[in-house]
């Protein structure tokens, strides 16, 4: 279960800079009503997702174990929402990669890594998920191209089952020519944008291959508490507006949770930042290491930014052992769990913050499971959404990614 702590971002705890109690209550009235234009959106399709049917995360389960028997490495093609969802899946839930196969996250188009994996992999024994809603990306795209006509040299017309693709159902090029190879296929939902897409196919197929309980997953989104995210947007947006909080650190403890935040920032960037006035800008921090690289401009800075922990309170015990008596700092820190030091300098840094008036609030959770994991990144979702009805704006489009994808494909296309 997933707890928050707002103290720290109000204005009792912070003199003035945050929110009052009572600003924040009468926000809150506004609950309901954004709620429901919220639910009548059209791209809200991500809203449903944990309450699919059981059956179909059965057929995922089923592919997903003929994968892990029959391939020893799955290259996983898709870049921004196609795959950062997975990768924060696959590193928090899954870090150490033991067993069969090892997954590889290609989104990048980055010539020396895939001639490393070409010359090195056994492309034959080799699955390509190729990850794309709409189907005409350009990175992902090149990246397959070049894969493909690997295994089509060696292994013949026999590589089209080394491929899988995940695609929106339509007239997009990789739709084309999934239909045209015969490749087996999984969909996108319509109605699902690209970066609220971790709970369809795009995130639970990669899941499931690394072994992550996609069950679990959905449970735990089922279990988020709608008004907990919604608070959340609420304490951003009126950070932003009324007390110049203009960026969000998006600050987990441990480099385990690291990924989340490279999803997070995405969320918040691509939805948010809009019509060339609002958005708050994404910062992702990594405790403990950035308490010795960011800390000091987020106490010290602009006091402009809004600070977000995570932390877990279970994981592996590891007593720190007695070394060297009366030598500080070993002396107070024998005795103390390893972890113990992790959690007591997230406190540290949040009430360190606070006493500067700098705000922040903290997601805690018991432990880094499916259950866990899944309502925090459903939540996130959500208080996204919301914040995009607080802004007024469309969450759900990406205009301003469109000159330069239009530019790149003008100069390609000049060259042949
Ligand atoms: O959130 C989004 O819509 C984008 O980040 C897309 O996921 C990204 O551009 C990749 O697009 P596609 O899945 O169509 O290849």
């Amino acid at each position: 279960m997933l707890t928050v702590d707002f103290k720290n971002a109000l204005s009792e705890k912070l003199k003035g800079e945050g929110l009052s109690k009572k600003e924040f209550q009468e926000l809150q009235r506004k609950y309901q009503s954004i709620k429901s234009v919220l639910t009548q959106k059209k791209q809200l399709g991500f809203i449903d997702l944990p309450y699919q049917k059981s059956t179909h995360l059965e057929l995922l389960e089923a592919e997903a174990k003929k994968i892990r028997k029959n391939f020893q490495n799955v290259f996983i093609i898709g870049i921004g929402g196609s795959s950062l969802g997975s990768i924060a899946l696959m590193k928090s839930l899954k870090p150490f990669q033991t067993e069969q196969p090892h997954l590889f996250f290609l989104d990048n188009p980055e010539a020396g890594y895939i001639d490393f994996l070409i010359k090195n992999v056994d492309l034959s024994k080799t699955l390509l998920i190729v990850i794309s809603k709409s189907g005409g990306t350009i990175e992902s795209l090149s990246i397959f191209s070049v894969l493909y006509a690997q295994m089509l040299k060696k292994m013949g017309s026999k590589a089209k089952k080394n491929v899988v693709t995940i695609t929106e159902n339509n007239n997009g090029p990789l739709a084309k020519i999934t239909r045209k190879e015969g490749f087996t296929t999984f969909e996108v939902p319509l109605n699902v944008g690209g970066r609220f897409s971790v709970f369809t196919n795009v995130g639970l197929l990669p899941a499931a291959i690394a072994g992550i309980n996609i069950q679990k997953l959905l449970k735990g989104a089922r279990n988020t508490d709608l008004e907990m995210a919604y608070k959340l947007s609420l304490l951003q947006y009126s950070l932003y507006k009324e007390k110049g909080k203009t960026m969000t650190v998006f600050f987990p403890y441990g480099r385990i949770l690291a990924d989340l935040g490279d999803w997070y920032v995405q969320l918040l960037a691509e939805s948010i930042g809009k019509n060339a006035k609002v958005g708050p800008t994404p910062l992702k921090a990594v405790g403990a290491m950035d308490q010795h690289a960011q800390l000091q401009l987020f106490m010290e800075g602009p006091n402009n930014k809004f600070h977000i922990f995570v932390e877990y309170l279970k994981t592996k015990q590891i007593r720190i052992p007695t070394l060297f008596k009366n030598e500080k700092p070993f002396e107070y820190l024998q005795g103390h769990d390893l972890h113990e030091v992790l959690l007591t300098e997230r406190k540290g840094t949040a009430e360190a913050l606070a006493s500067k008036k700098r705000p922040n609030i903290t997601f805690t959770m018991e432990k880094i499971d499916e259950e866990n994991l899944g309502e925090l990144m459903y939540l996130l979702e959500i208080e996204i959404a919301f914040l995009g009805e607080l802004f007024q704006i469309n969450a759900f489009d990406q205009p301003g990614v469109e000159i330069s994808k239009i530019l790149t494909k003008q100069y390609l296309s000049k060259k042949n």
